[in-house]
């Protein structure tokens, strides 16, 4: 047996095996991607569920250095979706099964805008007899407004966790009291306080980021027992002030790469929990998000939010699906599942089982 399936064959993987199995080659990692497939198959199954995806609005107070819509990008027109157009594709997503969807949008804590949320997640379900899902993914929040949220009918919450080493995260965010790592932490636990099934994720290939911090990322996501997760490569946006730094990153290849081995391993390690196939997978390779599905990614985001606002709403260069009405993302993800030999799990709220096994004991 070679070190690599010596390791896979471990229950558990230390630290180090996680720094040797993420910096295995593409043959060897062959062996992990066999090892997450089997996993998949056998534990979460064929189906992958679709979340409709509604871009909210690109309004954002924060600066993130490496996001696209950051406050202090001024080229982008500032937009929010008006009730009418989130209640289309609302409906959208209902009348074509999809059972669940995302409220996405860049982070904003004033009153206006936690009532808006808070407004139409009561209209979604009054629309929808409490039949369509939703998740959010809005950032930090007070205790209160998360609350209010979970009780308006939202069950589910992705707040990304970026990077899980809080020397890195500083190195990424300005130093100000709105960007601190302790705050994020402390709202990924506000919100499995509040009941939510919590997802969160990282960027890989960021500059700075080590293997070590990649194999630390994943022992943060066992620690924290999550239910859902969202990783995907870091792509470089001309107006970010990370992009400076575009030289010393690897190249986008070894990033997709290592974002399909994170993807493996977590399978790995976290055997139930829902995992995206997300679209900065596709930005970089035209079949990113097929190749997530095969190594144990089983959820997908059909965009939904009107072609319109899309080019607003550009966190990173090369995004995908910028032209393509809601109908064509959805056949085009379909057909993606198809090739990858799953199917979609229409109708089904697609639930992480994860925190329904949490929840039991
Ligand atoms: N490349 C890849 N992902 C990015 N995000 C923000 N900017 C980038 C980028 N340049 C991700 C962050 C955020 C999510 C909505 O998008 O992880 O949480
Ligand atoms: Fe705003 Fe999120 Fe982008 Fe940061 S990553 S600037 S919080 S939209
Ligand atoms: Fe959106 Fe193909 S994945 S159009």
């Amino acid at each position: 047996m070679n070190p690599i399936e010596e390791i896979l064959n471990k229950e558990t993987f230390s630290k180090e095996d996680l720094v040797a199995l993420l910096s295995a080659d593409e043959k060897e990692s062959v062996k992990i991607f066999e090892k997450a497939k089997a996993i998949k198959k056998e534990q979460v199954g064929k189906k992958v569920y679709f979340r409709g995806l509604i871009e909210y609005s690109n309004y954002c107070s924060k600066n993130c250095f490496y996001c696209g819509i950051r406050a202090g990008n001024s080229r982008y027109v500032r937009y929010e979706l008006t009730d009418e157009e989130v209640f289309e594709a609302v409906k959208y997503a209902y009348e074509n099964d999809f059972a669940s969807i995302v409220i996405q949008s860049g982070e904003r804590s004033d009153r206006k805008f936690t009532d808006k949320i808070e407004f139409l997640l009561k209209e979604i379900k009054r629309m929808t007899e409490g039949k369509l899902h939703v998740t959010l993914s809005l950032g930090e929040q007070s205790v209160e407004t998360y609350r209010r949220w979970y009780e308006a009918g939202a069950h589910r919450y992705l707040l990304r966790i970026e990077v899980s080493n809080p020397e890195l995260y500083k190195k990424l965010h300005p130093a100000d009291k709105h960007h601190r790592y302790e705050d994020r932490l402390e709202a990924l636990r506000r919100l499995r306080a509040a009941g939510y099934q919590v997802g969160t994720g990282v960027m890989i290939g960021l500059p700075f980021q080590t293997i070590s911090d990649l194999a630390d990322d994943l022992i943060f996501f066992r620690d924290f027992d999550i239910d859902m997760a969202g990783m995907g490569p870091y792509i470089e946006h001309e107006d970010t002030p990370l992009y400076k730094f575009r030289h010393e990153l690897l190249p986008l290849r070894g990033r997709f790469f290592l974002s399909l081995k994170m993807v493996a391993l977590l399978r790995i390690m976290m055997k139930d929990i829902n995992i995206a196939a997300t679209t900065a997978m596709q930005s970089i390779d035209p079949a990113g998000r097929e190749k997530a599905l095969m190594v144990g990614a089983n959820v997908m985001m059909p965009n939904l939010t009107p072609v319109k606002y899309r080019q607003n709403y550009l966190l990173y260069e090369n995004k995908p699906c910028i032209d393509e009405e809601a109908e064509e993302c959805k056949s085009c993800l379909e057909a993606r599942i198809h090739l990858a030999g799953d199917e979609v799990g229409y109708g089904e709220w697609g639930d992480s089982r994860h925190f329904g096994k949490r929840n039991e004991i």
